[in-house]
């Protein structure tokens, strides 16, 4: 098949109030998603081009979900600052729907079985009154036969599940998680999730902090999120910190 061929729309499905455009192939569903309007979803078989936070590379092999959501964002931008907090808790969500509990955070919104890494989101703003929700979530892949740095590190549905998941059931429950996710935020509700959320970070870990402002990173302990989204940390020497999420560049667990 010519390469260009690779990138035409395969189908467009509608779930939930939600147009679902697949593709066998593209570089990212994000800029895709990216041009279209809110409540437009765009899945890829494969990325080849799959991007991951922080500017790393996300492996996108077939079997896994790539998926970007549009979602509304009207309003002050600061409103939906809190969004990539709430998205990782909404994947989360979606999954309890096929039987799958258990599940952690790992700031801002890794989704992590253990030590084991399910799944990851790249939220992105391409449009002032819409936000993109690129969520990447391992299903029955193999990213680590492809990256061998990530031996051990990952960890599927298949695996959790103990059985093998139809990929539209979890599209559908992921994008019914993120409408009322957007529903929460829109309605200024977004306090009523945050004890949940505090509770998916698991036990308090020892993190290394680099912070945008600070070429020293900080050592310490991270203890959760407060009601505004805003990051609770205190340092090896007892202070705490209080930091918008847009002030820290990498959280390390430790
Ligand atoms: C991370 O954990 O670093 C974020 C990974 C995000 C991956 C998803 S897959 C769908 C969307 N398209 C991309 O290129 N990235 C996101």
């Amino acid at each position: 098949m010519p390469a260009e061929n690779l990138i035409q729309e395969r189908a467009s499905v509608s779930i939930d109030g939600w147009s679902i455009h697949e593709f066998a192939s593209l570089p990212s569903t994000n800029p895709v998603a990216g041009a279209l309007p809110a409540w437009h979803a765009v899945r890829a078989d494969i990325q080849t081009g799959g991007r991951g936070r922080t500017g790393r590379t996300w492996i996108s092999d077939a079997g896994g979900l790539w998926l970007s959501a549009v979602l509304p964002a009207p309003g002050p931008r600061k409103k939906w600052s809190i969004l990539p907090l709430g998205a990782g808790w909404a994947v989360i969500e979606a999954l309890r729907g096929i039987g799958i509990d258990g599940l952690r955070l790992r700031w801002p919104n890794d989704i992590l079985a253990g030590h084991r890494k399910l799944a990851g989101l790249l939220v992105e703003q391409y449009q002032p009154e819409t936000v993109v929700i690129g969520v990447g979530i391992n299903i029955a892949n193999r990213p680590d036969a492809l990256e061998s740095s990530l031996v051990g590190r990952t960890i599927d549905v298949k695996e959790l599940a103990g059985r093998t998941v139809a990929l539209q059931e979890i599209v559908r429950l992921t994008l019914g998680a993120f409408r009322r996710l957007q529903n929460l935020v829109e309605q200024d509700r977004f306090a009523e999730i945050v004890t949940d959320i505090n509770t998916r970070w698991g036990e308090t870990r020892p993190v290394q902090l680099s912070l945008n402002s600070r070429p020293e990173p900080l050592n310490g302990y991270f203890r959760g999120v407060d009601p505004e989204g805003r990051l609770s940390f205190t340092d090896d020497g007892g202070t705490p910190h209080t930091l918008e999420a847009s002030q820290v560049a990498l959280l390390r667990e430790i």
